[in-house]
C-alpha cells in the first residue's frame, strides 16, 4: 500500500492539569485551528500516533478526538489518501477572512513602523506588471539558454551532494565561484582583484545593500547619474542617503556639475560602461576626473557593471575599478544578464582593506549565500560554457539589435533619437516631447510593454522616450513590434490627451 505522508501539527495549547479532558482539548484545539483558517480544506491531518507525539499525551484521546472530528464532518478520510480536513467546509481564508493585520485600525501611533520602509515605494505589482513582449528591458534570449547542459550540471551536483555540503557556507561565497569570477573579471573586465575580495551576493541589488551599508552613514550625500537606476535609488534611500542627482550626457555623469552641487558628497553609484538608461559609455576623461574627485574628496566609487560583456562595435570598454590606483571603486558585477535573473547571483570585489567590514556586515545580513547553485555555476565557468555562451549571444543580441534599430530608423526617421545601442541589452529612443509615461499605459492594454524614459529621472525629466530591450525578441518580429509602437505614438488619443 502506497505510504500516505503526515500532515503539518497545528498549534493546540495542551493542558494536563486543566480539568477539561484531553480528548476535548484536542477536539477544540482542532476545530479552532479550522474555523480561524491556520489548517484549511483538503489539508492533510497528521497520524494520531505522530499527534500524540508532538503533544506529549498519549494515543487514545486523540483517537477519540479525531473520531469526533470525523464524525462532525471536519475531517474527511478516503483509502490510500489518509484524512484530511473536509473539503466541502468553506475556504473562510479564500472566502475574504482576513489576513493578521489586514483590518487592524490605522492609528499610526500603536502600529508604527520605522521611517526607513516607509521612504520606499510599493512593489505589490512589480511581478505582474513586468510582463513580456518584445520591449522587456532586462529580459534574456530564455529559449537560447544552454538548458541542457545547465540540468545535467544540477543533477551532477544535486546526485553527488555529501553530508558537509549541508552546512552552512562561506560567507564571502564559494571558492571555486570566487576563483573563476576573479580570474572571468581580471581577463574580461580589466579588473584588479584577487580571490579575498571577491563578496558573492543575491544579485547586484544585494551587492548594492551591502555596500551602502558598509561606507554610508544616514544623511550621507551621494550623487546619483540622472537620469538613473531606480532600484539603486531605493537602496539609498532606504539607508537614510541623501540623493544628489547629477546629469548624464554623451560622455556620461558630468563631473564637473556633481563638484558644483555637492563637492563633499561621500560616494557616488555610476554605471560607466554602458550607462543606465541612456546607455551611454562614460569617457576617458570622466572618468579620470571622478577618480581624481574621489581621491581629493576621500569619496567612494560604487561602479555598478551590469551587462557590459555584450559590447557590439568595439572590444569591452576596461572597468572603472582597472584605472583606480587609490582602491576607491567597489565594482559591482552580476550574472542577472549573462546567466539569468532567477538564479539571484552576484558578486562586490572589495578594496582589500575593507574586505573584514563587509564581511562582517554581510554576516549580520543573511551569514552565507546559498551554496548549490554557487557550485553549479562554479562549473559552467570552470567547464567553458560561461565564455562559449557570452559569445553566442553576443552575436544573437547583435543581429536583434541590429534590426531594432534599422526598423525604428525606418518608422520614426529623424523624429526618433537612437542612444546607446552599442553595448547591453537595450538601447534608448528618445522622442521629443511625448507624453511616454501615458503611451506606456496605453501600449499595456494592448499587451505591448513599454518602459517609459522620464520615471527614470529624479527631477524634471528632460528627455522623453522609452528604454527598449532587444534581446529576447527574434530579428523578423521586431517590425511589427515596432509599427506597433510608432502607431501608439501618433495615436491621435494621446496627442489629444497631452495636447
Ligand atoms: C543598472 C542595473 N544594474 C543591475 C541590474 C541587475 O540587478 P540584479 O543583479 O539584482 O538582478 C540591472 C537589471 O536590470 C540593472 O539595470
Amino acid at each position: 500500500m502506497k505510504k500516505v505522508p503526515s500532515g503539518i501539527t497545528p498549534v493546540i495549547p495542551i493542558d494536563k492539569h486543566a480539568p477539561k479532558s484531553l480528548y476535548r482539548q484536542v477536539y477544540e484545539g482542532y476545530r479552532k485551528a479550522i474555523m480561524d483558517g491556520g489548517v484549511r480544506p483538503g489539508q492533510r491531518v497528521p497520524s494520531t500516533r505522530v499527534l500524540a507525539q508532538e503533544l506529549g499525551i498519549s494515543r487514545i484521546p486523540v483517537l477519540s478526538a479525531y473520531a469526533q472530528l470525523l464524525a462532525e464532518g471536519y475531517f474527511e478520510s478516503r483509502v490510500g489518501s489518509g484524512t484530511v480536513v473536509s473539503r466541502s467546509l468553506p475556504n473562510r481564508a479564500a472566502a475574504g477572512q482576513p489576513m493578521n493585520g489586514a483590518t487592524a485600525k490605522s492609528d499610526s501611533r500603536r502600529r508604527q513602523l520605522s521611517k526607513r520602509c516607509l521612504v520606499l515605494a510599493s512593489r505589490r505589482d512589480f511581478h505582474n506588471r513586468r510582463g513580456v513582449g518584445p520591449f522587456v528591458g532586462s529580459q534574456i534570449a530564455a529559449d537560447q539558454f544552454p538548458l541542457q547542459i545547465w540540468n545535467s550540471l544540477v543533477t551532477r551536483h544535486s546526485r553527488g551532494m555529501q553530508a558537509r555540503a549541508l552546512d552552512y557556507g562561506d560567507p564571502t561565497g564559494l571558492k571555486e565561484l570566487r576563483e573563476a569570477i576573479a580570474a572571468h573579471l581580471r581577463t574580461a573586465r580589466g579588473v584588479h582583484c584577487e580571490t579575498e575580495q571577491i563578496l558573492i551576493t543575491s544579485g547586484s541589488q544585494q551587492g548594492l545593500e551591502v555596500t551602502a551599508r558598509v561606507l554610508l552613514d544616514e544623511g550621507d550625500r551621494v550623487w546619483m547619474e540622472e537620469p538613473g537606476y531606480i532600484f539603486a535609488r531605493s537602496v539609498f534611500a532606504f539607508a537614510g542617503c541623501r540623493m544628489v542627482p547629477v546629469p548624464v550626457d554623451e560622455e556620461g555623469l558630468n563631473v564637473a556639475i556633481g563638484v558644483k552641487k555637492c563637492r563633499d558628497a561621500r560616494a557616488v553609484l555610476v554605471t560607466p560602461s554602458h550607462q543606465y538608461p541612456l546607455g551611454v559609455t562614460m569617457s576617458a576623461s570622466r572618468r579620470l576626473q571622478l577618480l581624481d574627485w574621489a581621491e581629493s574628496r576621500g569619496a567612494w566609487i560604487i561602479e555598478d557593471d551590469y551587462d557590459s560583456e555584450y559590447r557590439y562595435e568595439s572590444m569591452p570598454v576596461t572597468s572603472l575599478q582597472g584605472l583606480d590606483g587609490n582602491s576607491r571603486v567597489v565594482y559591482i558585477g552580476t550574472f542577472s544578464k549573462v546567466l539569468f535573473p532567477s538564479l539571484r547571483l552576484g558578486y562586490v570585489v572589495i578594496p582589500a582593506d575593507l574586505a573584514d567590514r563587509f564581511l562582517a556586515v554581510r554576516f549580520a545580513m543573511d551569514i552565507s549565500p546559498a551554496t548549490f547553485y554557487q557550485a553549479v555555476v562554479a562549473d559552467f565557468i570552470r567547464e567553458g560554457h560561461f565564455s562559449r555562451h557570452i559569445r553566442r549571444m553576443r552575436a544573437l543580441y547583435s543581429e536583434r539589435r541590429g534590426a531594432l534599430i534599422e526598423s525604428l530608423k525606418k518608422e520614426f526617421g529623424a523624429t526618433a533619437e537612437i542612444i546607446g545601442a552599442q553595448a547591453g541589452m537595450h538601447l534608448a529612443v528618445v522622442l521629443k516631447g511625448i507624453p511616454d509615461r501615458e503611451i506606456a499605459e496605453r501600449a499595456a492594454a494592448q499587451g505591448l510593454c513599454l518602459v517609459p524614459l522620464s520615471p527614470f529621472y529624479m527631477e524634471e525629466a528632460l528627455q522623453q522616450g522609452f528604454i527598449l530591450g532587444f534581446a529576447s525578441t527574434p530579428a523578423e518580429e521586431v517590425p511589427a513590434a515596432v509599427r506597433k509602437l510608432k502607431a501608439l505614438v501618433n495615436s491621435k488619443a494621446v496627442l489629444a490627451a497631452h495636447a
